[in-house]
């Protein structure tokens, strides 16, 4: 979910929908907003997507200085208008938007019910104002002398939920206070010219300022006219002060694609090439005796480093399968992989001289954010050294929370991502995993220095030939895309390198083509999916030149024998591969190691056209987020 807040001199409502626009990648099943005016409160939500908010509220003339608003990714209860944020209290007074989830929010509410509340949805958040108008009018009952009983009952209330969750809540009594809470999701504030904002995430809040103070969790935040104070639970005083984004607002535009999701597809060379300028000196040549990658971690990461732990999820857990065949391969380093949401429930036994890695394009999602902090803590309570956390993470965005949950940071550099099927994030994150292999490579001395001359070489040379691709292959995959607007299944193969390659071309399809679509280890289908096969079932094969090239092909056959429709992503001019698909997805032929870079993407364009071809909203597929604050 998004959320937005702002507190002012200007329209408040104006101002919320453009921020809740900003952020409609986080959820758009249902949107709101509430205003106070004149000691009253005005409440519009609307079910689906923004527009239709916007839609009601047309011709509506609301002068307001004070507002949230929201755009909700559903978690309790259907995505109707009822269940649409912003809640409010029995009276009508108390207005909260949550981003997030109250975990004992059936018993509050029973207990509330039995204290007169009246219930007027199926969500979780609900609970919220009435507990906060509950708790004022037991501050009034004990004659309490708060300057602020408002405030104080947001404070007292936040202290009784449980689970992870970030608030806006205002008040038609107190038309000068927003105030924001943060408890295991995101919440910023912006600082204007006698102009306050809150927000999810960033791009609602750069058009209007820079300046911004993340809070951590445990905190709130009272925003008035005057100022923002910032207290913890507990109701301390803290001093802090906000810092300068550094923000480039063309990335939040479209600039001519149809879609972001295009868009950031024809970003990658400029990713890639960013990330090799920016951590590989390509002048290194094997008589030098530098390492070759400027990472800017510390040393004490890698000392006698014996594992590699990933967690991540999604898109950046198949950018951390690729991580974890580099780093094996290269430095020999045994690395495990972990989906974040199971190794916070399942955790692997500790391993000594471990380098915990949390890889997240939003660095925001709540299972890998948790899973960290839960690694770090129990590593941290072991009184033996070797078991000492070391923990990085692997990001776009370097203002995010998981930046400021752990030490050290890759930031990939490739910027914020809209699209809600992640395209240049994960070839960033890829790319981050390059020099992490080949640093770690360079320091154990398990590559030769001509070997590692050779991948920085063809490191550098990898945006041009990202760039040949979109090129040659766009308007084919186009054309490709229309023989599958009625498919209902597709199998994805790859083998060693190119096997999260296979998981991620079949992820791509899935969330924005609704097509059923598998990825499996090329040499696995002949033990179970090979019996879904037939000519209706077209299957995608990733054959590259190099240790399993032969085995794909001989895999590919198998498949072509039950009469699926062979579509090859192969080396260009590849005589063998072209007797072998019926349809072919030419990359350049690169080293079987560096190919990853370049497979994904006539994958990433296939699932693209298939997706616009059906009519899809591409950018915002039904029931998924960009970014999954909750577990
Ligand atoms: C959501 C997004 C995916 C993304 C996953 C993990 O499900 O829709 O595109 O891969 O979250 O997100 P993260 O921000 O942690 O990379």
């Amino acid at each position: 979910c998004g959320i937005v807040g702002y507190i002012g001199t200007r329209p408040a409502s104006d101002i919320l929908m453009e921020g809740l626009q900003k952020l409609e990648y986080r959820g758009y099943d249902s949107a709101g907003l509430a205003t106070v005016l004149e000691g009253e409160l005005e409440c519009v939500r609307a079910k689906g997507k923004l527009q239709n908010l916007a839609d009601k509220l047309a011709g509506m003339e609301n002068p307001a200085r004070l507002g949230i608003g929201h755009t909700r990714w559903a978690t309790h209860g259907k995505p109707e208008e009822y269940n649409a944020h912003p809640h409010t209290d029995t009276h009508r007074r108390i207005a909260v938007v949550q981003n997030g989830i109250v975990e004992n929010y059936r018993e509050l509410r029973e207990t509330l019910k039995a204290k007169g509340h009246e219930f007027r949805s199926d969500t979780d958040t609900e609970v919220i104002p009435h507990l906060i108008a509950e708790n004022m009018k037991q501050l009034s009952a004990a004659d309490s002398i708060e300057d602020n009983p408002f405030f104080e009952a947001v404070r007292i209330s936040v202290n009784q939920l449980e689970g992870a969750f970030a608030l806006a809540v205002i008040n038609a009594d107190y038309p000068d206070d927003l105030i924001v809470v943060r408890q295991q999701a995101p919440l910023i504030i912006g600082f204007g010219q006698g102009e306050f904002f809150c927000a999810s995430d960033t791009p609602a809040i750069v058009p209007h300022t820079r300046a911004v103070l993340p809070l951590e969790n445990g905190e709130l935040a009272k925003l008035t006219p005057l100022g923002v104070e910032v207290y913890t639970f507990a109701g301390d005083r803290l001093k802090k002060r906000p810092f300068s984004l550094n923000w480039n607002p063309i990335m939040v535009e479209k600039q001519g694609f149809k879609h972001f999701m295009l868009k950031e597809i024809y970003e990658q060379p400029g990713v890639v090439r960013t990330c090799v300028e920016t951590y590989l000196d390509t002048t290194w040549s094997s008589d030098r005796d530098t390492n070759p990658v400027t990472l800017g971690l510390a040393d004490d990461l890698f000392t006698d480093l014996e594992h590699v732990q990933i967690v991540a999820c999604g898109t950046s857990w198949h950018a951390s399968l690729v991580g974890k065949y580099l780093i094996e391969q290269l430095a020999g380093i045994p690395t495990m992989v972990q989906y974040a949401s199971e190794f916070r429930y399942s955790p692997s036994p500790l391993t000594r001289h471990t380098l915990t890695i949390g890889v997240t394009q939003s660095g925001e999602t709540a299972d890998t954010l948790a899973a960290l902090e839960m690694e770090q803590k129990r590593r941290q309570a072991t009184e033996d050294l070797a078991l000492a956390p070391r923990m990085l993470g692997i990001t776009n965005r370097p203002e995010s929370s998981l930046a400021r949950l752990v030490p050290h940071i890759i930031d990939t550099h490739a910027g914020i991502e809209i699209g809600v099927a992640a395209t240049k994030t994960f070839i960033a994150q890829v790319m981050a995993f390059y020099f992490l292999a080949l640093d770690l490579a360079y320091r154990r001395q398990t590559l030769k220095p001509e070997r590692i001359e050779q991948i920085i070489e063809e490191l550098r040379q990898m945006p041009g030939q990202i760039e040949a691709v979109l090129e040659s292959q766009e308007r084919y995959i186009e054309e490709l895309a229309h023989n599958f607007s009625e498919t209902q299944d597709f199998i994805f193969l790859g083998r060693g390198i190119n096997f999260p390659i296979a998981l991620e071309g079949a992820l791509k399809l899935k969330e924005i083509s609704y097509i059923h679509a598998e990825g499996y280890p090329a040499g696995e289908m002949k033990h179970g999916p090979i019996a879904l096969l037939d000519a209706k079932v077209p299957v995608v094969a990733i054959a590259m030149p190099g240790t399993v090239y032969d085995k794909v092909l001989s895999n590919a056959q198998e498949a072509k024998a039950r009469d699926a429709q062979l579509i090859g992503v192969v080396p260009l001019n590849d005589e063998e591969a072209e007797f072998t698909f019926n349809s072919l997805l030419p990359v350049p032929p690169v080293d079987e190691l560096l190919s990853p870079i370049l497979t994904v993407i006539p994958l990433q364009l296939l699932a693209y056209h298939i997706a616009a071809r059906r009519g899809l909203d591409v950018d915002q597929p039904r029931n998924l987020a960009k970014s999954v604050t909750v577990e």
